[in-house]
C-alpha cells in the first residue's frame, strides 16, 4: 500500500496503473474509518483493479459552528485498517494542497463552486447551508485528481449520494457512482464517525432513531396513517426519547421532494441531535 500526500505524487502513482489498463476504484472519506467505510473499500476492491482511498477532512463542507476543528483525525489507525482491507493507494493531502492559499483565504478558498440545485436544498441542505456545495466541490476536485472509473459512497448519506449522482450526470463526469448499503451496530445504530462522540449510554439511546424510522416504515407499508401523521408522531417519539429533532421527512426517493401518496419509491430521512452530536439515518421502501 502506498501513501501519497500531494496531487503530483498521486498522479505519478496512478500513471503505471493507467498504462497497464487497470480500472481505478475510488472511496472518498474524511478518515476516522469504521466498518461502514471499510465495506465501501471492499466494494471498490470487488469492482476495480486498483483502489484509492482519500483521507481528507474538507473544511468547506462544515458550517462556522460545526465540528471541523474537533473532527477526529486518526491517520495511523486509518492506514492500518486500509492495509488490512488491501487498499492500494491512500491519498491524504493537506488542506493547503487541496485549497492553495488556505488558511489566508479561509472564507472563500475556492472561487469556483459546484452547486446542485433542488436536490441539495431540503433536509440536511436546509439545516446546513452551503454544506452540499462544499461536498460537490471537493468531490469534483477529487474526481479530477484521481480520475476514477468507479467511486463508492455510503447510502447513510442518502441526500449526499443523490446530489453526487445528479452532479455526475449533469456535468458528464466520466465515473460510475456506486451506492453501498448502510452498516449498523447490533442495536441498529447506523455506523458513523460521529458515533465516536457518544458515550455507551448515548449509543444505546441513539439507536432510537433507527427504531423510529423502522416504525415509520411499518406504518407506511401497512397504510395505517397519513404521511403527515407518521412524521408528527415520529418527531414526538424521538423527542420523548431525548432527541432534539432537526427533521424527520418522508420524501420521494428520486426527487427528495415531499412524498405524494402516489409515489412508489420512498425514503424516510431523519436527523436529530443527542446533546451536541448530530446524527442522520434513513430507510427506503417501495409502496
Ligand atoms: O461522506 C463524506 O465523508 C464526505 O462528505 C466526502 C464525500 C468524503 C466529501 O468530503
Amino acid at each position: 500500500m502506498m501513501i501519497v500526500n500531494t496531487i503530483a505524487e498521486l498522479q505519478d502513482a496512478l500513471y503505471k496503473h493507467r498504462q497497464a489498463g487497470s480500472t481505478i476504484g475510488f472511496v472518498p472519506t474524511m478518515g476516522n474509518l469504521h466498518q461502514g467505510h471499510l465495506s465501501l473499500v471492499d466494494k471498490a476492491k470487488e469492482l476495480s483493479d486498483v483502489v484509492i482511498v482519500s483521507l481528507f477532512v474538507n473544511p468547506t463542507q462544515f458550517g462556522p459552528n460545526e465540528d471541523f476543528d474537533s473532527y477526529p483525525r486518526t491517520f495511523d489507525a486509518d492506514c492500518q485498517k486500509l492495509q488490512n482491507h488491501d487498499a492500494d493507494i491512500i491519498f491524504a493531502p493537506s488542506v493547503e494542497e487541496v485549497y492553495p492559499g488556505y488558511p489566508q483565504n479561509k472564507a472563500q478558498p475556492n472561487l469556483t463552486k459546484v452547486h446542485v440545485a433542488e436536490l441539495g436544498k431540503d433536509h440536511c441542505g436546509a439545516s446546513r447551508p452551503g454544506h452540499f456545495d462544499g461536498v460537490t466541490t471537493i468531490v469534483t476536485k477529487l474526481f479530477n485528481m484521481v480520475r476514477p472509473d468507479i467511486a463508492v459512497f455510503g447510502q447513510k448519506d442518502f441526500q449526499q449520494l443523490a446530489v453526487i449522482r445528479r452532479m455526475v450526470q449533469d456535468l458528464n463526469i466520466p465515473v460510475t457512482i456506486i451506492g453501498a448499503p448502510i452498516l449498523r451496530e447490533p442495536n441498529g445504530l447506523a455506523m458513523s464517525s460521529r458515533n465516536g462522540y457518544l458515550s455507551q449510554e448515548q449509543k444505546d439511546q441513539a439507536a432510537g432513531i433507527y427504531r423510529v424510522l423502522s416504525w415509520a416504515k411499518e406504518q407506511l407499508n401497512t397504510h395505517k396513517q397519513s404521511f403527515d401523521e407518521v412524521e408528527q408522531s415520529a418527531v414526538k417519539q424521538l423527542e420523548e426519547q431525548g432527541f432534539r429533532v432537526d427533521y424527520f421527512n418522508i420524501a420521494n426517493a428520486d426527487t427528495l421532494q415531499v412524498a405524494e401518496t402516489s409515489d412508489k419509491n420512498i425514503v424516510i430521512l431523519a436527523a436529530a441531535f443527542l446533546g451536541k452530536v448530530r446524527l442522520i439515518d434513513n430507510v427506503t421502501l417501495t409502496l
